[in-house]
């Protein structure tokens, strides 16, 4: 029977095998802000290849961009965030810990609006004060509930002393360099509607709460992409959406069916045709993992109105002018490394005891394949060895391993997802042969060195 990883397995690993580590770590760590170490960065490299793979890639009617983090301040304006980005906030009087009022009104089952103002949240959260407790020293004793803007502000540009008045802000959202560039991409790329735009970049908002490792984030990784529609056909196209990012968990990343299922939001925004987000059952239960919604021509109109510029759409057929509704994808690249390695992550208890295998989908592992000579000591051994390497890794990542006896070297392979070992022995320098050794089946085979790249066949994953 699998055992689901508690989050403190998972951020163990992770560090363990150099997968993510603290920011600033000797430096006793960075509030909420994580540095993805060397398989970290393979493991986030093969997801962005596969998200764009499937986004862009093989959608003839979908276009990338690769737009900047600082933006005009105006842009923030225009689309709501200087004023709305905000989470409700109160602080443990004892012990200065800060709690978002949301959540925690959430989990007694009392929802707070968005559209709330500060006063109105205070008084939720005062109507319910004594069913709360502080999560670290457990007394009740917090200060007002209030609203805290998101946005990160920086001093770009500004060399005045007074720059938190009018700041650049760090993009709390990728998406609004896709609204704004919908213009130059439509004139420059000859797309037609309905047509999207896709991008993976960095977002930073100033959570008031980061938790549970890679979930919430101060500095995280998005990946959007902003499909452009007739108004029309808005919620057609959003159905066909919906059905092509539960394919991408479930038949292209391999995700099993019962850890993933829909959210369907009950308060919607008043611009919003409809929003799910995908839910993963993540080590501490289902929580979202990517928002697809249908979002109305509100980006859009705020965008026109804030610029002065038309964005409407002039369909070279019928002739009618529209501003086009968007309908949008999104995810964090945190959030899904946390579904992989939660949905990857396999105790083994046998013979040798208690081990772990991470089960990542060959595409996704951050090495394909580890070669072994059997002795570090026989140069003849490790010559050959070398020279398979050599061979190896100008197809696909590839690791070389003389540490430790075999069984040890399959562990570690295991625990950092490696699909395929390779090991050259005496035999391999009489007949050419070598042992392929699969992860998940333990099995091993003899097989000509000529053959391997042919057996292991990593187009077949892709
Ligand atoms: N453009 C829409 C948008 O940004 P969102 O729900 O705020 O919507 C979209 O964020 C996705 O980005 C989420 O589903 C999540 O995967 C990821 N995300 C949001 N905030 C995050 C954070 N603080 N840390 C890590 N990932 C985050």
């Amino acid at each position: 029977m699998p055992v689901k990883p508690s989050i403190n397995d998972i951020a163990a690993l992770a560090k363990r095998r150099g997968f993510i580590f603290n920011s600033s770590d000797i430096y006793g760590g960075y509030g909420g802000i994580y540095d993805y170490g060397p398989y970290g960065v393979e493991l986030v490299n093969n997801l962005k290849k596969a998200w764009w793979y499937y986004m862009v890639q093989i959608r003839p009617d979908i276009v990338g961009l690769d737009s900047s983090i600082f933006m005009s301040p105006e842009i923030w304006k225009a689309s709501g965030h200087v004023d709305g980005f905000s989470d409700p906030l109160a602080e443990c009087k004892e012990c200065h810990t800060r709690i978002r009022v949301d959540h925690i009104l959430e989990d007694l089952g009392v929802f707070a609006d968005e559209k709330m103002s500060s006063e109105e949240i205070n008084k939720l959260f005062q109507e319910n004060i004594g069913k709360i407790k502080c999560p670290h020293c457990k007394k009740c004793n917090f200060t007002e509930a209030r609203k805290f803007n998101l946005l990160v502000k920086s001093n770009l540009g500004n060399f005045s002393d007074n720059w938190t008045e009018t700041p650049a802000y760090l993009r709390g959202e990728t998406c609004q360099g896709i609204y704004v560039n919908y213009l130059n991409v439509m004139q420059s790329s000859r797309v037609k509607v309905p047509f999207g735009i896709a991008q993976i970049g960095k977002a930073f908002r100033n959570e008031i709460s980061p938790r549970q490792f890679i979930f919430r984030t101060r500095e995280f990784e998005q990946m959007e992409m902003q499909y452009f529609t007739h108004p029309d056909n808005e919620l057609e196209e959003y159905e066909k959406l919906r059905k092509y990012r539960w394919n991408f968990f479930t038949k292209f990343l391999g995700f099993s069916e019962k850890n993933i299922r829909w959210h369907q939001h009950e308060n919607l925004v008043f611009y919003a045709k409809e929003a799910y987000d995908i839910e993963y059952n993540f080590p501490f239960g289902f929580k979202e993992l990517e928002g697809v919604h249908a979002r109305g021509n509100y980006d859009l109109t705020q965008h026109q109105k804030g610029s002065g510029k038309k964005l409407d759409y002039l369909d070279p057929i019928t002739k009618e002018h529209y501003v086009p509704h968007i309908i949008e994808s999104s995810i964090g690249v945190g959030r899904l490394v946390l579904a992989t390695l939660t949905e990857a992550y396999t105790t083994i208890k046998d013979d040798d005891g208690e081990r772990f295998v991470l089960k990542l989908h060959p595409l996704i592992a951050p090495i394909k394949v580890a070669v072994f000579p059997l002795l570090k000591n026989k140069p003849q051994l490790v010559e050959k060895a070398e020279e398979l390497y050599g061979r190896l890794s100008k197809k696909f990542m590839c690791e070389y391993d003389d540490n430790g006896n075999i069984g040890k070297r399959y562990r570690r392979q295991d625990e950092i997802g490696t699909p395929f070992c390779i090991t050259v022995d005496f035999q391999s320098l009489e007949d050419n042969t070598v042992t392929l050794r699969e992860r998940d089946t333990t099995k091993q085979t003899r097989i000509l060195i000529d053959e391997i790249i042919h057996t292991i066949n990593m187009e077949k994953w892709s």
